[in-house]
């Protein structure tokens, strides 16, 4: 059976690239302002921003970079769409701008993708892993209160799978700590919670459009937010900020940009534009292959059981996740062999859970014990590596993943996996 990659031609990619291409106009990003109100044009809305003439401010990018931006904008409901590179790099900005710093903390669940917490390390603060809840696999707010702290700066909640955070405890935390959420959605585009789109709901969220996300433009990551301050500083940090040498830039709050380069090119933009119109239709076919294998997986529900959708969320599906509870019939170890030997692509979960990373048990990210002896933290207790968080690791030692969801995949690879688990089992005398 052949299991089709994620990467799809949804629209006009094609055309519209061609005339992308014949245009010559391939970035068109400059770093400069030149001699700009510098606070009118950081502070444009998206919309307004896509309606600025081709080549009219190349500070905030070229036609199609801001077209994505004012689509995504007008349809997520969000005033600031902010494109770039990778959602590594809005993550990086997300904590920029907000002003995350040396000796500052960053609440994150370890149960994500590593960019996740490596991109705190950017900003030279230190994250302090939280768990998750045993069903919903996203982060837990009891956990969250039980480790902010006054140096606590930033709470990161990751949407896991397209499975909505309990949003509504972790804004009240948020209001009450005064303390910023920044949603890390790169794994639900589309979905929402309580109808309002996951990343619009923080104070910043990031999307990513890398190759195996529900939409692509093979690499790039979206920044939201609707707080004026946090688009101007992470309009700066994408476009080497740092430059804009106006005498007018001294303001406190502009002054301390450390400038990138996470500009997507006008090539990605073409490909993202396409891509998200065709969102919904995509996250549809994605959940129709997942309702109807959880279905069809629904008598193995004591050993099978998948992931509990947090109540009050429109769900669409990125990788599902299963925990699997049946070592007493097959080992994991030995279901994923037999799985994956007739070609179904079932995998463990995370190789290895973000705070048993290195960089992090042995507080060796930079030279001299920075970030976690910069500034404030001259003392570190054992808050990393193994046996620091109980529930996500022994979520991960049960993890069953599978991605193969997306379209052009659809019935015909899910009876196939259906009746091949069922075989596999009663190979080893499982009964319902
Ligand atoms: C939860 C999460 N956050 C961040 C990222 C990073 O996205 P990108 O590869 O676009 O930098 C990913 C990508 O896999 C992810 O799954």
């Amino acid at each position: 059976m052949k299991f089709y990659p994620t990467v799809n031609i949804l629209g006009n990619e094609k055309k519209e690239l061609l005339k992308c291409l014949k245009s010559k106009n391939w970035s068109t990003f400059k770093g400069a302002l030149g001699k700009k109100d510098y606070k009118k044009v950081l502070s444009l809305n998206s919309i307004s921003a896509g309606k600025l003439k081709d080549l009219e401010i190349r500070f905030l990018g070229g036609k199609y970079v801001r077209k994505l931006e004012s689509d995504v904008s007008k349809k997520l409901k969000v005033n600031f769409c902010i494109s770039a590179n990778s959602a590594t790099s809005c993550l990086h900005m997300a904590l920029a701008s907000i002003n995350v710093g040396p000796g500052d903390e960053v609440l994150v669940p370890s149960m994500s993708f590593n960019s996740t917490a490596t991109s705190i390390l950017y900003v030279n603060a230190i994250p302090k892993f939280v768990e998750v809840k045993k069903d919903t696999f996203c982060i837990d707010p009891e956990d969250i209160k039980k480790k902010i702290t006054k140096n606590t700066k930033a709470i990161i909640v990751v949407h896991l799978g397209g499975n909505a955070s309990d949003m509504d405890e972790i804004m009240k935390i948020s209001k009450k700590f005064d303390i910023p959420v920044i949603e890390d959605a790169a794994q639900a585009p589309g979905c929402k919670y309580k109808n309002k789109y996951l990343g619009t709901i923080g104070d910043i969220g990031i999307l990513s459009l890398t190759e195996t996300k529900n939409i692509t433009s093979g690499e790039g990551g979206l920044l939201l937010t609707n707080n004026v301050n946090y688009a101007k500083r992470s309009r700066l940090v994408r476009n080497h900020g740092e430059g804009i040498i106006l005498d007018n830039l001294k303001k406190k709050d502009y002054e301390n940009i450390i400038g990138m380069n996470y500009r997507l090119t006008e090539i990605q933009a073409v490909i993202a534009i396409e891509q998200f119109s065709n969102l919904k239709k995509v996250n549809s076919l994605r959940k129709k292959n997942s309702d109807y294998l959880i279905k069809g997986l629904k008598n193995l529900n004591k050993i099978l059981i998948p992931q509990k959708i947090e109540k009050n969320t429109e769900y669409y599906p990125y990788i599902l996740k299963f925990l699997w509870k049946g070592d007493h019939i097959i080992k994991k170890k030995n279901l994923l062999k037999e799985l994956n030997s007739i070609g179904i692509p079932f995998t463990g979960g995370y190789g290895r859970m973000m705070h048993e990373n290195p960089i992090f048990s042995k507080l060796i990210a930079y030279k001299n014990g920075c970030p976690y002896f910069c500034s404030k933290n001259k003392k570190i207790s054992k808050i990393y590596g193994s046996n620091t968080l109980p529930i996500s690791e022994n979520l991960n030692i049960n993890f069953l993943w599978f991605k193969f969801i997306h379209p052009p995949n659809k019935k015909r690879q899910m009876d196939f996996i259906i009746s091949n688990f069922n075989k596999i089992l009663k190979k080893y005398n499982f009964e319902n």
